[in-house]
């Protein structure tokens, strides 16, 4: 196993002064030792999913260049607001185009899910929606504890964006020492769980963090994806 875990971060808002990326900029601070986070590319280049485009053209670069990236990383951490109590456009499309691809990137891919919203429930809706894509392409989703922020504008610093709100902080981050006990918290048990799922399907050379798999079972809380049996019909 490398040194480090190489979790991609991808970043579901195109805008300047995004919460959820000034999100993503806080969370190498909250983030163990053992967890390397690497901003993805963006995804504000990606044409509009059309078929007529795949077939008469091919994979457009920049969805490669995310394919690759995600194929090399570890796992995938989304960090993204809510639109309409769904995922933004940008977001779905960029999902879209990688669903399309032979070797789909997301297969078996650990995944996990942050989110940020100026709203009081922090994108909560947004979160299942994005759970249902990525069961349907069979990756090893994050199940507890989530992450939702929400009232961002009172969470972050009004220039400079810089997260302030310490109790966002302590539940984002990794405090294994910390005399109150307070369990796993949420950027650890990410990284237990990025690290516990390869090991647990039966991929060599990963640690395998025992309490991690205790927790989700043999199954590694993967979702069964597809064929979908509908019974009663
Ligand atoms: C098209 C659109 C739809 C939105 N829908 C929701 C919503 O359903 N729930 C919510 O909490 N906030 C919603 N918002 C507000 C966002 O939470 C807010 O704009 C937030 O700052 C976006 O994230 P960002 O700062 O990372 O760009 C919406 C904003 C836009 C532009």
């Amino acid at each position: 196993m490398a040194d480090q875990l190489n979790v991609l971060v991808i970043c579901g808002s195109l805008r300047k002064g995004s919460y959820n990326a000034a999100l993503t900029r806080a969370l190498p601070a909250l983030a163990p030792p053992e967890m390397k986070l690497v901003m993805a590319p963006t995804i504000g280049t990606f044409p509009l999913y059309n078929a007529d485009v795949q077939d008469a053209s091919g994979f457009p670069a920049p969805t490669e260049d995310l394919a690759a990236a995600i194929r090399a990383a570890d796992g995938v951490l989304f960090v993204t607001p809510e639109y309409n109590w769904s995922m933004p456009g940008a977001l779905k499309n960029a999902i879209d185009w990688l669903s399309r691809m032979k070797e789909q990137p997301f297969k078996d891919k650990p995944v996990a899910i942050q989110s940020c919203s100026q709203g009081p429930l922090g994108g909560a809706r947004m979160q299942y929606h994005w759970r249902m894509s990525m069961t349907f392409l069979n990756a090893f989703i994050f199940g507890t504890p989530e992450v939702f922020v929400g009232s961002a504008a009172s969470k972050f610093e009004k220039d400079s964006l810089e997260l302030k709100d310490q109790p966002t902080k302590d539940t984002i981050k990794t405090d294994r020492s910390s005399p109150r006990k307070r369990g796993p918290s949420a950027v650890s048990t990410v990284a237990e769980f990025l690290i516990s799922i390869p090991a647990c399907a039966g991929m060599s050379g990963v640690k395998c963090y025992p309490a991690a798999c205790a927790r989700f079972g043999k199954s590694c809380g993967r979702n069964f994806g597809w064929p979908a049996m509908v019974l009663g019909a």
